[in-house]
């Protein structure tokens, strides 16, 4: 049956981020009280947060920098510490994805008393989290993720070897603004590994088992769009920026109804112990997924014209190049895994609600013939 609900406001293109004000005015904030959620204190120079002073409605304004990445409950329990007195009505986060998942987790933290690190561990635990009281905007200055179409959040929990999730269907972004102008200045590295995660978002979303008409239609788009100006990405073409901004924004619509499939689920264990950045580690292992899952994927011409290849292989060939040309290895010994720990981590990699959302299934024994062909 195909279902599909996304109810975020997206305005996407170059300069859309002057219609913040507007948007925090159409949120109707009682008090007018925004937390401005950046990656770095300079994205508080730009001239859209001094104009917020002089909008029709008075807002107050807080300012919090948060630089990790892959947020931990540590990390969250520190910066909801940090913000919770002033209550925000609305979170505006700019930053990439962990920024969005540490934006959207405290818009269900606030008004709730948790006195430690413990207890926020709890809580996500949990999984009652109730309706969130503060609302939220997303503005990405990374293109991949796709968190600001999203409504869960990745935390990670390292002390107790998890990765947890905070999911709410009633925290979706107020708005997105997608702005390929935030992306200037992204180093080429993560620039590459941000757009093959946003591929890898459209091409599981396609096969996922719980997929749909508009999330398939919409990842043959976003796939397409990102693959084929790829080239443009590299040589630091503003055409580049543009299609990663809206390809990655169309992938992460298409995906947040369907979640991701066996190479997300398969990836995590690599970045929690090998620090592998996401997007590498997703993107590396789509090739050999997608020869695993083809039999098991209706449509595969029409994916595989978005991609723009004419096979598995072909499609290796080319994500490897892309991996290799922006200063990243291609291989997971590149990555420094040692050959022995493969088989734990394949049994790692089979996580609840990925693994078993491939359309094929998947078993520790198949992830490490797949470990196996990209070591
Ligand atoms: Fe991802």
């Amino acid at each position: 049956m195909n279902n599909y609900y996304n109810p975020v406001r997206t305005v996407q293109g170059p300069g859309c981020l002057k219609c913040l004000p507007q948007i925090l005015q159409d949120m109707k904030l009682t008090h007018g009280r925004v937390l401005i959620l950046g990656w770095d204190t300079k994205v508080f120079e730009y001239d859209v947060f001094s104009q917020l002073h002089s909008s029709n409605q008075s807002f107050h304004i807080q300012k919090a920098v948060f630089q990790e990445s892959n947020p931990t409950v540590k990390h969250l329990f520190k910066i909801y510490k940090e913000t919770k007195d002033f209550f925000p009505e609305a979170v505006v986060a700019i930053g990439g994805g962990s920024i969005m998942d540490v934006g959207k987790s405290l818009c269900c933290l606030y008004g709730k008393e948790i006195s430690s690190e413990q207890a926020l561990r709890e809580f996500i635990q949990n999984k009652e989290i109730g309706s969130p009281k503060t609302k939220w905007v997303g503005i990405p200055t990374t293109s991949g993720t796709g968190s600001e179409v999203t409504c869960w959040a990745t935390i990670w929990d390292p002390e107790k070897e998890a990765k947890r999730s905070i999911e709410n269907p009633e925290n979706y972004a107020y708005a997105a603004l997608v702005d390929p102008e935030m992306t200037e200045g992204m180093p080429l590295k993560l620039a590459v590994s941000s757009a093959l995660d946003a591929v890898a978002h459209g091409v599981e979303s396609y096969w996922a088992k719980g997929t749909n008409a508009v999330s398939k239609a919409l990842a043959l788009q976003a796939v397409n769009r990102i693959m084929s100006n790829m080239e443009a990405l590299l040589s630091g073409k503003a055409e580049g920026r543009d299609a990663m901004a809206q390809g990655s924004m169309m992938a992460g619509l298409a995906f947040s109804n369907t979640k991701t499939t066996a190479c997300h689920s398969i990836s995590y264990p690599l970045t929690m112990h090998y620090k592998i950045p996401h997007g590498a580690a997703v993107s590396m292992l789509l090739a050999p997924v997608f020869q695993m899952n083809a039999s098991g994927t209706d449509g595969m011409p029409e994916l595989l014209k978005a991609l723009g290849v004419k096979d598995g292989e072909d499609l290796k060939e080319r994500i490897s190049s892309f991996l290799i040309r922006s200063g990243q290895p291609a291989s997971l010994k590149g990555w420094g895994v040692k050959e022995e720990e493969l088989p734990g981590l394949a049994e790692l990699g089979m996580t609840k609600g990925r693994a078993d959302n491939n359309p094929v299934e998947i078993t520790a024994e198949t992830i490490n013939i797949i470990l196996k062909s990209i070591y």
